[in-house]
């Protein structure tokens, strides 16, 4: 089954509201950590409207487990990834007036621009994982400009309801098993929670399921420990 990866932005938005230190986004991912996540995930946006180049700095030096960065492969954003040096960098569309990243990205319309950014962070030695949506000519493309990972788009999926949710599930099923015939690693993430999470874990071939607001929304009531292990629970 899946591990977990958990996105600690929303920490950063609640930092932000009030522009002090409180909470801290390096304690809540130490205390993800602690909990038994195997990665943390922060998303440094070009409007910098949470997470700020600091706290990455700082990620890099105090995690124990991996260190995701999701991010806009534009030039700046690039710049900063290529010194900070995360294990592994999730490439995602961005939009500036978005609420969060609403579609996957067009692997096959910026085939060439993406071939050249890819191989410059493997030549530092990091990862690369592309978030597309479950379609199979991007997953195609995925392999093509040089990918380690796709992380699969779950938002239709958890959008839907019905017979349209079962749809959208064969969708996400059908690029996990071109995903794994090409090789490629298998993560997926947007939208999950603690109801709808089980069937996405359950892929075949699923190692790593990046999810942020519901496990930081569930925080306020239980903890962020416990928010944590009962996600775990469910998808290991
Ligand atoms: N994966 C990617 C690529 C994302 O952009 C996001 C949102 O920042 C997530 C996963 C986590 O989504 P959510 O906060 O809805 O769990």
């Amino acid at each position: 089954m899946a591990i977990l990866c958990v996105n600690i932005d929303h920490v950063a938005t609640l930092r932000q509201a009030r522009g002090g230190t409180e909470p801290s986004v390096v304690e809540s991912a130490l205390a993800a950590e602690k909990a038994g996540v195997r990665g943390i995930t922060v998303h440094l946006r070009e409007d910098r409207r949470h997470i700020q180049d600091e706290d990455v700095y700082q990620l890099r030096r105090l995690l124990r487990t991996k260190l995701n960065l999701e991010m806009a492969a534009t030039p700046e954003i690039v710049g900063i990834a290529l010194k900070i040096g995360p294990d592994q960098v999730t490439l995602v569309p961005e939009k500036r007036k978005e609420l969060t990243t609403e579609g996957g990205l067009e692997v096959i319309r910026e085939k060439k621009y993406l071939t050249g950014v890819i191989k410059r962070f493997h030549e530092k030695g990091i990862s690369v994982s592309l978030f597309i949506d479950p379609e199979l000519p991007q997953v195609k493309a995925s392999r093509a400009v040089g990918a380690d990972i796709i992380e699969l788009h779950t938002g239709e999926y958890v959008n839907a309801a019905g017979s349209q949710q079962k749809r959208e599930l064969a969708r996400l099923k059908a690029a996990s098993a071109l995903a794994l015939k090409l090789e490629l690693g298998l993560n997926a993430g947007h939208g999950l929670n603690y109801e709808n999470v089980r069937p996405v874990a359950k892929i075949k071939g699923m190692n790593e399921l990046n999810i942020g607001h519901s496990i930081i929304a569930r925080a306020i009531f239980v903890g962020l420990g416990k928010a944590v292990k009962e996600m775990i629970k469910l998808i290991g």
